[in-house]
């Protein structure tokens, strides 16, 4: 922060201004929720693909290059490693970046990643001359001759492309525009400063949101490792520093929003460019400005933010589901206004330093307005109301204000003052100072460039990455000879496998613009034994394994695929880890499931299930789409596609599940099977838009195929085709979750409207567990909340409130 004035002289000067009603300045107190708008229609289009190269069809013709079969090579017996060597230039630069936009016209020439400082962009990096127009323009570029990434003409998945930005001051005279696909990416040793100048025009400096698209189909965009800065402006000029209306499979992490201290005019991150959906942000710092991040959104999972000098560091305006992790409010008048929340706001392991109050909201009434707070520190104000201060202090364990199932209780009770729970964590899930563990994505800055491999750059086992060859014996051949020995970088470009990839033991890959492995061939026909797509591991491996920044993805309808399984447990808790890794069935060009699924569901069982984590497999999981697609990205394709299962959690020695989101799945988004000792912030789920009255009773079209650990549907009456759709979650002989923002959504019933005034019967089933802390937990138009046992426990009329039902703590066998 650069100030001369003292914080604390300001900080007082603001609380002894704030009138008892807390209307402190800046904090815009909303007497109204917002409610999250229902514009969206299913078999909504996408982007067109014009330049779409649709002789490539992976599943009608692969091309066999020479020497695409692996030749067996001795490993590289003398390589232990990576061996890192701190203060080198950051490695990604100098690699040879041969990624690729694998189903375009212009695949060998469009430029997955452009340096802004380089020809032809040129822009100034000593901070003395306008550099927004050059790097506009490389975010802009498209090939030579094809269309600019601003034409529209790309698709959702045609125009991935890496901005990168050098250390050093980049003055902005104008406001930057990123567009879907865009990864926008400073260097982490030392990052970029992107400073608006002083008469800066417009209302915002980076608009993160593609114009051409809503908010909640801005998928796949990055800001990672930068600087953004308006010191420069003067304090009471409005001005944003980045407008995020994005939605899933976005990532924004590792950024500084660098503001004058409580300037008036000045908001780091708003989502105020329409309606988002949102999954995860974190590891940010806000100095400075009168409002940290103003939220106006359908959910979120906020993690390892510090806001500093903020007046108010989160202005709530909308937020049904809004979960913050291990977040620090320092010197602030407020530190999260949540008047605006509508269901549940979760804050856990965070601190007040030096605050007026580190959460002002409303006193709740049936299930609107949650509040949970837990492990807490922070010596003032801790939550308060118009009426005034309702909790000070500490707050060691748990403590709820809103709607409490207790134990075996089948009724809820309201508290309008809060009431303490108990929640004992489980020590596995901790880190050493007794916060639940996080970390961000490695960025591997301490590692020299000599520590990586580029996976389409070894002599011998060429790898392509085209969407038209089978990679997969190489890239095994590969794996296996680098464990233990180099950091994987994985161009851009999608690589069809006909076999299971192994990650083995001892592997970190770092992927490039959303690089995609993507599954064809008979290996994965048989939905009675499937066959995973990825492993990591084999069950009783410890060690490391981490994932960066890949989609997961199939190539053709196959019933018999498990995109991912993970076996290995972390040698240390996030030695093996998923950030930024997606998962999309359908939908996108590559895909006979984009041009195939038009009919009816057991038309297009486009693949088993998307994760499996094994019960030896111990695993942290950051940031996580896992999308059956409801609408074609690409194109206007019909998408009626039945994937069989989203996440099956079996994990027993630790798991992590940071910002996660499975929708669209037929038989559950969620199973806890046999699960122990799992912590969750945010799951977001929605129903398959297709199911319902008029089509397929679940388990259809899958009930040939069903497994130990699938759900049956048998507590159904014959008929209830309102009951036969998707868990939202099952918990079954499972103990120890900390479950907190659970948010399932349902909006239609066989690709349209529902009749009557819920979409769905049942979210929740719990069978044989103990110790499952539900914090936070919210439906839309799903009758029963929660069953247990087969009966009942918890519907949306007894908890009415949010988006349609909310409980602030459900707490089963504890
Ligand atoms: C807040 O900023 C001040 C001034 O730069 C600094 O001294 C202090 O350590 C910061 N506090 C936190 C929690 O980051
Ligand atoms: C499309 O891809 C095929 C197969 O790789 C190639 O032979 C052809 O030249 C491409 N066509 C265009 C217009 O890029």
């Amino acid at each position: 922060m650069k100030t001369s004035l003292s914080l604390l002289a300001v900080l007082t000067q603001l609380v002894a201004s704030a009138p008892t009603s807390n209307t402190v300045s800046g904090a815009k107190e909303s007497s109204s929720i917002a409610f999250p708008p229902l514009d969206y229609t299913p078999h909504k289009n996408g982007i067109p693909y014009t330049v779409l190269n649709s002789s490539i069809q992976p599943w009608e013709r692969l091309v066999t290059h020479p020497g695409s079969k692996a030749v067996p090579r001795a490993s590289e017996a003398s390589c232990t490693g990576p061996v890192a060597d701190p203060g080198q230039p950051y490695w990604y630069p100098q690699m040879t970046h041969n990624g690729m936009s694998s189903f375009s016209q212009y695949k060998t020439t469009y430029p997955i990643y452009r340096d802004v400082t380089a020809s032809p962009y040129n822009a100034d990096k000593t901070g003395s001359s306008d550099a927004s127009g050059a790097i506009q323009n490389a975010i802009n570029a498209g090939a030579p001759g094809g269309p600019t990434r601003t034409q529209n003409e790309m698709g959702t998945t045609g125009q991935d492309a890496v901005v990168y930005i050098p250390s050093g001051t980049y003055l902005l005279e104008d406001s930057l525009q990123l567009y879907v696909g865009t990864v926008l990416m400073g260097d982490p040793n030392d990052p970029p400063v992107l400073k608006a100048s002083s008469n800066f025009p417009n209302d915002h400096i980076i608009y993160g949101k593609d114009p051409n698209q809503d908010g909640t189909v801005n998928f796949y965009i990055t800001v990672k490792n930068i600087v953004i800065d308006s010191t420069n402006i003067a304090p009471a000029n409005t001005i944003a520093l980045l407008d995020w209306t994005v939605s899933q499979a976005t990532q924004l992490t590792n950024v500084v929003f660098n503001m004058p201290d409580y300037s008036t005019g000045h908001t780091g991150l708003t989502n105020s460019y329409g309606y988002s959906s949102n999954t995860y942000m974190g590891d940010l710092t806000f100095n400075g400005g009168v409002v940290g991040m103003n939220l106006n959104t359908q959910q979120f999972a906020i993690k390892g933010v510090t806001f500093n000098g903020t007046t108010t560091g989160v202005q709530i305006t909308g937020c049904t589901d809004c979960v913050f992790v291990d977040c620090t409010f320092a010197n602030a008048a407020t530190g999260i206004q949540a008047s605006g929340d509508s269901g549940s706001l979760t804050v856990i392991d965070s601190t007040g330093i030096n605050i007026g109050a580190l959460v002002r909201g409303t006193t709740p009434s049936n299930g609107n307005n949650n509040v949970i707070l837990e492990n807490i520190v922070n010596p003032g104000i801790t939550f308060a109301t118009s009426s005034g201060t309702v909790l000070s202090g500490n707050v060691k364990d748990t403590w709820v204000l809103g709607g409490v199932y207790n134990s075996g209780s089948t009724s809820v009770s309201h508290y309008t003052s809060g009431t303490t729970l108990t929640t004992p964590r489980s020590s596995s899930l901790l880190a050493s100072n007794g916060k639940y563990f996080t970390m961000p994505p490695p960025t591997y800055d301490e590692y020299p460039a000599s520590q990586f491999i580029n996976i389409k750059s070894v002599s011998g086992l060429p790898v392509y990455g085209d969407g038209q060859t089978n990679d997969a014996p190489n890239i095994n051949a590969i794996l296996a000879m680098y464990a233990n020995c180099k950091i994987i970088y994985w161009p851009a470009g999608t690589y069809i496998v006909e076999e299971t990839i192994l990650i083995p033991s001892g592997t970190r890959i770092f992927g490039e613009a959303f690089a995609t492995i993507s599954a064809l061939g008979s290996n994965f026909y048989n939905a009675a034994a499937p066959t995973t797509m990825v492993q990591i591991g084999n069950a009783g491996d410890v060690g490391t394994a981490q994932i960066q920044n890949l989609v997961l993805s199939v190539a053709d309808v196959l019933q018999g695929c498990l995109l991912l399984q993970v076996n290995i447990a972390g040698s240390t808790p996030g030695a093996v880890g998923l950030w930024n890794v997606h998962f999309r069935i359908g939908g996108a060009a590559g895909s006979k499931v984009e041009t195939n699924c038009d009919g009816t569901p057991d038309q297009c069982r486009a693949a088993w299930g998307l994760m499996d984590l094994a019960p030896t497999s111990s695993v942290y999981i950051e940031d996580m789409w896992g999308w059956t697609a409801d609408h074609d990205l690409d194109g206007g394709n019909g998408q009626t596609i039945a994937t069989g299962r989203g996440a099956l959690i079996r994990a027993t020695q630790g798991t992590w599940l940071v910002g996660t989101a499975m929708e669209h799945h037929t038989l559950y988004q969620y199973n806890f099977y046999g699960a122990q000792n799992v912590f969750t912030a945010l799951q977001q789920s929605e129903t398959p838009y297709w199911q319902g009255p008029g089509n397929d009773a679940a388990p259809a079209p899958w009930g040939s195929y069903l497994q130990a650990a699938d759900p049956t549907f048998s507590n159904c009456a014959s008929g209830d085709t309102l009951c036969t759709m998707a868990w939202f979650e099952l918990l079954t002989n499972s103990k120890d979750l900390f479950l907190y923002g659970g948010g399932v959504w349902a909006f239609f019933n066989n690709g349209g409207g529902c009749s009557g005034t819920n979409c769905q019967e049942n979210a929740i089933d719990i069978e044989g567990s103990s110790a499952v802390y539900l914090y936070g937990t919210n439906v839309h138009s799903i009758t029963n909340m929660v069953r247990d046992g087969g009966k009942t426990v918890a519907t949306e009329s007894a908890n009415a409130g949010g988006w349609g039902g909310c409980i602030g703590a459900f707490l089963y066998s504890t």
